[in-house]
């Protein structure tokens, strides 16, 4: 509905980013993102301007003015589901809420084709299943960076999925408000109090009212054409102290054994990242994040490696159990990647299931045995304390974080 309402302001001419209404949107629509999520499209105006505090009235009535002077209506409801305006709202609702069906998936629709993988329930149990293996990766941390050292009010998880990642941290910490933002509204709405979801995008300009003391982005590396410029965005979202985290795969992958030169998986990965690279979403950034952070102004970057097999074939029981229930994710994950990717790539329907017909037997047999380098990458963004006096004294400027 936030998203909604940013597009509703496209509708109304002669607005600014400086003029009152976004600086409206911008202050206060964030603060009350549960009401708004159940407002219908007809309510959303006059219901933001019943929700807002005495002190914040002089938004309440740019809200008015602005309806007023674009519509020539000066009651406080729209003209019903038949005026041109409320079409126009409607098409946004569907724009985020219907979804694109493809190669018998379905897949987003807000911002249609950014992202390549399904959104459908099969993938969101993929998703939901992925949670426990990569959490279990970390032995059952949530995050690495040293949170429990600062005082964590707001926190954001970018891309969030399903979101159970974010429910379970909103548990564990009942008193920290936590958003959660996708492409897709996948999430649950049975949600911890301290928890709201919404559909953006984070290659956005990022609006949020607040600062967060904790940003944690996971599964990332399909998702941004310009991951250093989101990573600048959440460096100026987050609070002096606060920390940013990434989780995430380092692609190409490794193989325990060297595979065989005509392995069906193998072709189709590099296909894969062939067709990420020429969508401009490359798969292999990970291992940029540390220099992306430093050169936003993160300090104190710290990366983490840990590989995890795809396959039950290592020996100690507990990569052998998560190597199992990997295999299980890469085989669901790879049929949601390639129909779109390969398709992109001029390949057939029928020549892509064949494809993958191989590769999956591949895994499953363990003819093969890929792993993956799970990268987890943390920095701080810096208080003054951290600029050294005399490089705040020699140019005469406030240090960068503050
Ligand atoms: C592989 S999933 C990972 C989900 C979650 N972070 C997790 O670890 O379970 C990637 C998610 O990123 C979302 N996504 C992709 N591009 C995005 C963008 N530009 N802004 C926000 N979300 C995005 C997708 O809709 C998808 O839900």
């Amino acid at each position: 509905m936030i998203r909604a309402f940013r597009e509703y302001l496209k509708y109304i001419p002669n607005q600014t980013k400086e003029s009152g209404i976004y600086r409206f949107y911008n202050s206060v629509l964030r603060a009350f993102p549960p009401v708004f999520s159940k407002m219908t499209d007809t309510q959303f105006p006059d219901r933001i301007v019943e929700s807002l505090k005495p002190e914040q009235a002089v938004f309440a009535q740019e809200v008015q003015a602005v309806k007023s002077s674009a519509y020539g209506d000066s009651t406080s409801t729209f003209d019903g589901e038949d005026s041109d305006f409320a079409s126009s709202l409607t098409s946004v609702r569907s724009s985020l809420y219907n979804h694109v069906q493809e190669h018998g998936r379905t897949y987003h629709a807000y911002k249609d084709g950014k992202y390549v993988l399904p959104n459908d329930e099969k993938e969101q149990d993929r998703l939901d299943r992925q949670h426990q293996i990569l959490k279990q990766h970390l032995d059952g941390q949530l995050a690495l960076a040293p949170i429990e050292s600062i005082q964590l009010n707001n926190v954001l998880d970018v891309a969030t999925g399903t979101g159970l990642w974010a429910v379970e941290f909103a548990d564990k910490y009942p008193d920290t408000n936590v958003i959660g933002t996708d492409l897709s509204p996948i999430q649950p709405d049975m949600v911890p109090p301290n928890l709201t979801f919404e559909v953006d995008d984070a290659e956005d300009e990022w609006l949020f009212r607040q600062s967060f003391d904790y940003i944690h982005l996971r599964a990332v590396v399909t998702c941004f054409a310009n991951p250093a410029a989101v990573i600048r965005s959440a460096y100026a979202a987050t609070t002096p102290g606060g920390y940013i985290e990434f989780q995430d795969g380092v692609f190409p992958l490794q193989y325990g054994r060297t595979p065989p030169r005509d392995s069906a998986f193998v072709r189709l990965f590099s296909l894969l990242l062939e067709s990420a690279e020429r969508a401009g979403r490359p798969w292999t950034i990970a291992p940029r994040y540390s220099g992306w952070l430093r050169e936003a102004g993160f300090v104190d970057v710290t990366e983490e490696t840990r590989r995890i097999a795809i396959g039950p074939w290592m020996e100690d029981a507990k990569s052998k159990k998560l190597g199992a229930w990997n295999m299980d994710n890469w085989v669901d994950g790879i049929r949601a990647a390639a129909p779109r990717m390969l398709d992109r790539l001029g390949w057939t329907g029928e020549d892509t299931e064949a494809l993958l017909c191989l590769a999956v037997d591949e895994l499953v047999q363990t003819r093969i045995r890929p792993m993956m380098d799970m990268i987890v990458v943390w920095g701080r963004k810096p208080v003054a304390e951290d600029v050294p006096e005399e490089a705040r004294v020699q140019d005469g400027t406030e240090p960068k974080a503050v």
